[in-house]
């Protein structure tokens, strides 16, 4: 009976390797892998396991050859479950990163909030009329929020219920949230020399209650020119052509006596846009003792200043009836822009 055991268990591990070969070679998931490893090389039932087990019943003297041909075999299927997987694993890799041949699909990236769109927009139709544009700070002393604009220290405008001090109540020069844009004004013209034309936009506060046209926090569009012979009615035509150009069509302003301590002659600024006058800010000549304050000599140049709620001007061309909206960050709200 000698030497037929061994034929028959070589012939077994043919097979085995055969059908290991043919059940591998088209594999396409993971499933069908995992499949054929437990049908051949399951530690239980599978058919490597079986072929082990024949080994074990060869005539002693065919032992060793029949034990290298299994262990042959065993590392073949072996090798074979290894390159189905890996074969698996660069076909997801091909398909997976880009197919440009599938439809776009639309991604929102979001956009420019409106405040931050009509900032930009100001600076840039005031750019085109010649006015640089310039920042300055939001936490300010005094001398630029009220005393160089010539708002005295018992002037109401500098309570403590209409402004946000940062200081303990006891310093001698609280330092404050600017309340208006008028700062840059002073700063500008402390660190320069007339011909001068920069417009500066930026945050405002005021403890306000908060309300369809009050916040605490707002932005303003502050102008101002200083040249020799400068008068009033520059001052109306830039706020024109600047009103014109951000509304659409030909605007009208409207001049309205007012009081600025800073200003003289000083006016309420209207705008007539679609059958109304709207009330966009304040303006007027830069009082003498203000241009005294910075160095300039009053007899020499003259110049003209104006602040706008860039707030208000944003809710008339885009139809916001309540500022509040313009915060409240939903974003139903600000995609419409
Ligand atoms: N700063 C003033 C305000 O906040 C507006 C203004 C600016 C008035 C420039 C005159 C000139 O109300």
């Amino acid at each position: 009976m000698a030497g037929t055991p061994l034929a028959v268990f070589q012939l077994e591990l043919d097979r085995l390797h055969g059908d290991a070969a043919v059940a591998l070679a088209d594999i396409s998931d993971a499933a069908a892998i995992e499949a054929a490893r437990i049908e051949f090389a399951g530690a239980r039932s599978g058919r490597l396991k079986a072929a082990q087990k024949l080994l074990g019943e060869l005539d002693p003297a065919d032992k060793p050859v029949g034990g290298r041909l299994f262990n042959e075999t065993k590392a073949a299927v072996a090798r074979l479950l290894e390159a189905a997987q890996a074969k698996l694993g660069s076909h997801h890799a091909e398909i997976e990163p880009v197919d440009v041949t599938l439809p776009g699909e639309s991604v929102a990236l979001g956009h420019v909030h409106p405040i931050t769109r009509t900032i930009r927009e100001v600076q840039e139709i005031m750019g085109r009329l010649g006015f640089e544009s310039v920042d300055g700070p939001e936490v300010e002393d005094q001398w630029h929020n009220f005393e160089a604009l010539a708002i005295a220290a018992e002037h109401p405008a500098r309570d403590p219920l209409d402004n946000f001090y940062l200081s303990v109540a006891q310093a001698a020069d609280p330092l404050l949230l600017r309340s208006q844009t008028s700062t840059v004004q002073i700063r500008v013209m402390e660190n320069r020399e007339p011909p001068l034309r920069i417009v500066s936009l930026g945050r405002v506060y005021r403890p306000d209650t908060a309300d369809a046209t009050h916040y605490p926090m707002f932005h303003q569009v502050e102008g101002l020119l200083v040249e020799p012979g400068t008068t009033m009615a520059h001052l109306k035509s830039v706020l024109r052509l600047f009103a014109s150009s951000f509304l659409g069509g030909n605007v009208h302003v409207r001049f309205r006596p007012s009081f600025f301590p800073f200003t003289e002659p000083s006016v309420e600024v209207d705008m007539e846009w679609g059958g109304r006058w709207v009330e966009m800010g304040g303006a007027g000549m830069i009082d003498p003792a203000v241009l005294e304050a910075v160095g300039y000599d009053p007899d020499v140049v003259t110049g003209f200043a104006f602040g706008l709620g860039v707030e208000r001007i944003a809710a008339r061309r885009y139809g916001v009836d309540d500022i509040r909206d313009f915060y409240r960050n939903d974003v139903r709200f600000l995609r419409q822009f």
